[in-house]
């Protein structure tokens, strides 16, 4: 099931998933925990938000003066499916006739220098931010000359000019977003698929320590984002809205949050083995490390490499662990001390399932079970920091 809903979330057309608006907040609010004035004096992009539909730009532009923010800019996609026919950002709000001047077809850019309560209700909301940007008045809002994509001239030349970019971007284009992030120095909070972990180029980044998980929720269950009215799958419909929830999704940052810096509590080896797995860790056939199924059971005394479940990011400290590598095809980490052959996968496959067939045994961390040959589920490699 939750592959299914991962398969339909990359095959949903131009990746139209809407974040909602407590994801957001729940999120940037463990970053100013952390550090109150994370966002002060600085210019946040969101480069994939129509800001008629994003709650990115929701959320940024009702928290200008909080956050002591000097600049919002948001462009938004041409292609988008839904860019310019829906009108949540105002729509919302009754009270407001739908913008007359609105460009239909083109992709936006919407730079806010100043927000305030312009219609003194005595009260900040979007009314006045709708008011404000039709007055013009230090604050731009204009049609894009392109199509709004993040890798266009015109995009590139908005991200040089901010500090940190805060967004949902296409699930279909990470590995180059990322890439271009870093390319221009910048910060980041961004929402990403579970699997892109084990992309190599995103790995080698959280393994440096220079891309980490987010501070919310990252275990990989579901979570909820409201699709354009034309998707069919959606799985509930609440006000007028469809939702479809996503299973795998979270946030890379590389911006500091106070949930990476505690440790993980954990038992030693014999307690591990006495309260938990009853037998032995297993050591790998193919890697000089112990497999450890469950992050819960990483022993706290054992001083050489494990492999660890993919979930274990969500708890990572740096300051508690050190990530080696990976048990992937490739050996990028220099960490196999075995490479099956062809004639050995396919004794594997036999041996398992008694048919012919090939086991891809150099694609994971292998473990001997009554003199079988099995493959693990994806693992990390880590090892504690030396005190
Ligand atoms: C997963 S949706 C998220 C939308 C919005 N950021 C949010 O979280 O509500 C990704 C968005 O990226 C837009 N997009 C797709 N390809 C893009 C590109 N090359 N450049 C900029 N935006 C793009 C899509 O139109 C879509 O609105």
């Amino acid at each position: 099931m939750a592959n299914k809903n991962l398969t339909n979330a990359k095959r949903a057309k131009n990746d139209e998933f809407y974040t909602q608006y407590s994801d957001i907040q729940k999120e940037i609010e463990a970053y100013l925990e952390y550090n109150p004035d994370v966002f002060r004096s600085k210019a946040v992009y969101c480069n994939c938000d129509d800001p008629y539909e994003s709650n990115f730009f929701r959320y940024f532009v009702l928290n200008f003066n909080k956050l002591g923010l000097k600049q919002l800019i948001t462009t938004s996609y041409k292609p988008s499916p839904v860019a310019n026919t829906q009108l949540a950002l105002f729509g919302d709000d009754k009270t407001l006739a739908k913008s007359k001047g609105r460009p239909k077809v083109t992709a936006n850019k919407f730079i806010i220098n100043e927000v305030r309560d312009i219609d003194d209700d005595g009260e900040f909301n979007l009314k006045d931010v709708a008011k404000q940007l039709k007055t013009n008045k230090n604050n731009e809002w204009s049609p894009l000359e392109g199509d709004g994509d993040f890798r266009s001239n015109e995009c590139v030349n908005l991200l040089k000019q901010s500090d940190v970019v805060v967004t949902n971007p296409p699930f279909s284009l990470f590995r180059e977003y990322v890439k271009q992030l870093f390319d221009y120095n910048k910060k980041f909070v961004i929402i990403g698929n579970m699997n892109a972990i084990t992309y190599k180029e995103i790995f080698s980044l959280i393994k440096e320590n220079k891309v980490w998980l987010g501070a919310g929720k990252n275990d990989g269950r579901n979570v909820w984002y409201q699709v354009p009215d034309s998707y069919e799958n959606f799985h509930k419909k609440e006000d007028g809205k469809k939702y479809a929830f996503v299973a795998g999704t979270i946030w890379f940052t590389n911006l500091d949050h106070g949930r990476r810096h505690q440790p993980l509590p954990l038992m030693t080896k014999a307690e591990v083995i006495k309260f938990g797995t009853k037998k032995p860790f297993e050591k790998y056939n193919n890697y000089n490390a112990i497999e450890v199924p469950l992050v819960k059971y990483i022993p706290n005394d054992y001083a050489g490499v494990m492999g660890v479940p993919i979930s274990f990011l969500s708890k990572y400290s740096p300051e508690q662990f050190e990530i080696v590598g990976m048990c992937e095809n490739e050996d990028l980490y220099k960490m196999k001390t075995k490479v099956y052959t062809t004639a050995e996968c396919k004794q594997a496959y036999l041996n398992k399932f008694g048919k012919k067939g090939t086991y891809d045994l150099n694609a994971s961390g292998v473990v001997i079970k009554s003199g079988i040959l099995e493959k693990v589920y994806q693992r990390i490699l880590i090892k504690h920091k030396k005190k």
